[in-house]
């Protein structure tokens, strides 16, 4: 460690911790030197020429001199490849293992030397030396896999396992998106990518990388079509993106391509093609539906590192309400537990949580918990000792439990790849739900351990049930947030089975939308991290997690009103929409910007809660289908290059286009608009697409346009849901649905259909299967 280092861990985590900290990531340093398998000597492979194949149900091996291929085309299109005997299980991503094959689909004989598997949705090819291509049934690559290259060890006892890369290429057209939540995006530029979840450590700005929550998750856009790829493996590695060039007519395109490097773990891969709808759906099949968020929590949160006590907790909720500010949730962090111990309460600041829950519950204020993985190593300590009795904290290589340091000093870590220690982790849930809490917030769970130099995390050498399988860091990292995810998920659903869970994570991998969403980290207060804010909704939704936001108004120091407001105004329209900063940054409540600011954020607040019902529609239909609330403007238009390319605006469902201000001193911008005709919302003037429009974005607002022929559900004056209807373009139909709220249960409301049309000159709106509308109408937009 420099001095440098040394000055940071201090100032970080103060002097006693800094110590704490620099000893732990030297045992860190320490246990890996000794505990790691050491890489000798290693010899480098490729697959050479295929021997054979054997077919089975939906695809087949086949055989090459130095390795094999599995292909699997599954009933519903998804291709699955893996190399040197590797199969779909076990896998942390998958919902029930792997989807029945289509046994329409089999092996046969290609030319050159060749296989391939020719299913409806999309056919495989494997050349020879062990190229696989992806097309599409008119015959288009999507993608085209080169032979892999892997270097085993070659003493074969060391147990280092094999490294591996792959190189990929795409069409030259083609742009990436996903890859978990990267400041950078949404579209992902040239450049590598790690897949390690990391704590930044500090704020982060768009050129960091990476962040929490990586996923080895790539959606590819093309004119030639769009498909969707997972690298079914955990372990640390990086993604080279590659864009490609037309040659700017010169009739030699350069394809896009990506190089995959990874430090151990299987070659496998899934990959599935379609309209981005069906992609999205295709996932969810694999990976399993997003948790449904209960209604509450489609409201405004406000959060702080730092309330104190319940003093401020009840003035926060009192200000909200004296002011007519809607407010859903307060987020109690770390603060409110007993010296940052989780499970905890600091009964000196909060000496009644029960009746302080309970009393803003009545106000309509619900009390969320934040939860960190890391326990205080002190006897005495009830999490401590039960989690001792029951081995549940992970342990070295020579059997010694691990310690790191976090808030509470020095700390274990709880092994959630061991079912025994979720379900132990889970049942310490029943404190917080007696404590009142109605939600949890996961934090630190990358897992992190404070180092000033190094990774910031347990060291590579620790031990790991995984599953009963054992293992070690290197392959549980990055999936320690989603073991925890889903410890906790289950835990709430056992102890409170009347109510669906509220969790959302800050870190996590492929398939953690099962258990709850997720946020942006501790983003930097200032115009690049607004930016990346959205990037980071859009990046994730992507890949599967459609509930997220970030830190309304940034982690830290303080924004400028005009900043905080354009946070705001885009938060509003998120699907986590939650204000939250540190103890060492300002305020974040809407009153301690001026009047002007806080007129601004009122009228956010109750376009929010007016459009409740639709936020309740989106979440339902992000269960059922996997769309995610906010999507990118190309959505419905993968082809349409100018919409590949824009990233400063969202579609928010079907009917709605949401376009923020990301840049100070904004009054006006240009916005894109996909096919079709839009209606700003604000003045009801219609504009056709595609093209490009200059709207007004005075600090009053931000350009928000309908699509013509939507219907949505708003909540109308009277707290009942009515059908504001968006005029349709003449002799054109449009649509909308409506999920009616069932509750916080598990109750599935039966979604119902509207169509709108215009006859004789008026907007006719139809319940599709016949029958009563049911709710009021409200006609908006003028014909164009
Ligand atoms: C880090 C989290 O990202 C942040 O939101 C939280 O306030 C702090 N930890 C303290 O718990």
């Amino acid at each position: 460690m420099d001095a440098r280092g040394l000055v940071r861990s201090v100032k970080v985590v103060g002097t006693a911790q800094g110590l704490r900290s620099v000893r732990s990531a030297w045992r860190r340093r320490r246990a890996d030197a000794l505990g790691l398998p050491r890489r000798g000597p290693e010899r480098a492979r490729v697959p050479g020429l295929a021997e054979g194949a054997d077919p089975q149900p939906g695809g087949g091996e086949v055989r090459f001199a130095r390795s094999s291929l599995r292909v699997i085309v599954t009933t519903g299109g998804a291709v699955f490849c893996g190399w040197d005997g590797a199969e779909p299980e076990p896998s942390y991503a998958l919902v029930r293992g792997c989807p029945e094959p289509d046994v329409r689909a089999e092996l046969e004989p290609d030319m050159d030397g060749g296989w391939r598997v020719v299913s409806e949705r999309v056919t495989v090819a494997v050349s020879r030396h062990g190229a696989v291509e992806v097309r599409t049934p008119g015959g288009v690559v999507l993608r085209r896999d080169l032979p892999p290259r892997w270097w085993d060890p070659v003493d074969a006892a060391e147990g280092a396992g094999s490294r591996w890369v792959q190189r990929s290429e795409v069409a030259a057209d083609a742009r990436f998106f996903g890859l978990g939540g990267r400041a950078a995006g949404p579209r992902l530029r040239d450049g590598s990518y790690r897949l390690w979840n990391t704590d930044p450590g500090g704020a982060f700005v768009p050129g960091d990388d990476p962040l929490y929550l990586t996923m080895p998750v790539l959606t590819v856009v093309a004119d030639g079509g769009t498909h969707l790829v997972f690298h079914d493996n955990p372990w640390d590695g990086r993604m080279r993106l590659h864009e490609g060039d037309e040659g700017a007519g010169s009739g030699h395109d350069r394809p896009g391509s990506y190089e995959l490097r990874m430090d151990g773990g299987p070659l496998r891969s899934w990959t599935v093609v379609g309209t981005p709808a069906r992609l999205l759906r295709s996932w969810t099949t694999l990976t399993g539906a997003p948790a449904l968020p209960p209604r509450w929590a489609l409201g405004h949160h406000h959060a702080r590192w730092g309330f104190g006590d319940e003093l401020e907790v009840r003035r926060i909720a009192r200000s909200y309400r004296e002011r007519g500010l809607p407010l859903s949730a307060l987020h109690l962090d770390i603060d409110h537990f007993r010296g940052n111990r989780v499970f905890t309460v600091n009964t000196e600041g909060f000496p009644d949580l029960p009746a302080l829950a309970e009393e803003l519950r009545a106000d309509g204020v619900r009390l969320v918990s934040i939860i960190d993985p890391a326990v205080k190593a002190e006897p005495g300590n009830a999490v401590y000792d039960s989690g001792s009795a029951c081995d549940a904290f992970v342990r070295d290589a020579r059997g010694r439990e691990v310690r790191g340091v976090v808030w509470p000093g020095e700390s274990v870590f709880p092994d959630f790849t061991d079912p025994q220690v979720r379900k132990w982790w889970g049942g310490l849930y029943a404190e917080r739900l007696e404590q009142g809490f109605s939600g949890v917030w996961h934090d630190m769970n990358e897992p992190v351990s404070f180092a000033p130099f190094g990774d910031p995390s347990l060291p590579r050498s620790a031990r790991h049930a995984l599953e009963g399988r054992g293992g070690d860091h290197r392959e549980a990292h990055n999936v320690y947030g989603l073991a925890m995810a889903r410890a906790g998920y289950e835990g709430l659903c056992e102890l409170r089975p009347e109510e669906r869970p509220f969790l959302f994570s800050r870190s996590g991998w492929a398939g953690m939308q099962r258990y709850g969403g997720t946020w942006s980290g501790d983003v930097a207060t200032g115009w690049p991290g607004l930016r990346a804010s959205l990037a980071l909704v859009l990046g994730i939704g992507l890949c599967g997690v459609p509930y997220s936001g970030p830190d309304v108004g940034g982690f830290t120091g303080s924004p400028s009103p005009e900043l905080y407001l354009r946070w705001f105004q885009l938060g509003a329209w998120l699907p986590l929409f939650r204000t939250h900063s540190a103890f060492f940054a300002g305020r974040r409540e809407p009153w301690e910007f001026g009047p002007e600011v806080l007129e601004h954020a009122r009228v956010a607040l109750r376009e929010r809660e007016r459009l409740l019902p639709y936020f309740v529609t989106l979440a339902h239909l992000a269960q059922r289908t996997g769309a995610p609330y906010v999507r990118p403007l190309w959505w419905h238009a993968p082809q349409d290059r100018r919409l590949r390319d824009c990233e400063d605006a969202f579609l928010l469902g079907d009917a709605l286009l949401v376009a923020p201000v990301l840049e100070p001193g904004t009054t006006r911008r240009a916005v894109r608009l996909p096919p079709g005709r839009w209606y700003d919302t604000a003045t009801g003037h219609a504009h056709d697409g595609p093209g490009q429009v200059l709207l007004d974005a005075p600090l009053s607002r931000i350009p928000v346009l309908a699509r013509a022929g939507s219907v949505l559900p708003v909540q109308a004056a009277d707290g009942g849901v009515e059908l504001e209807v968006w005029t349709p373009a003449a002799g054109r139909e449009g649509s909308g649905l409506v999920a009616p709220d069932a509750g916080d249960g598990w109750e599935r409301p039966r979604i119902e259909r509207f169509t709108s049309r215009i006859e004789d000159g008026r907007v006719l709106v139809e319940r599709t299967g016949g029958g009563d509308l049911r709710y009021p109408v409200r006609v908006r937009g003028r014909p164009g």
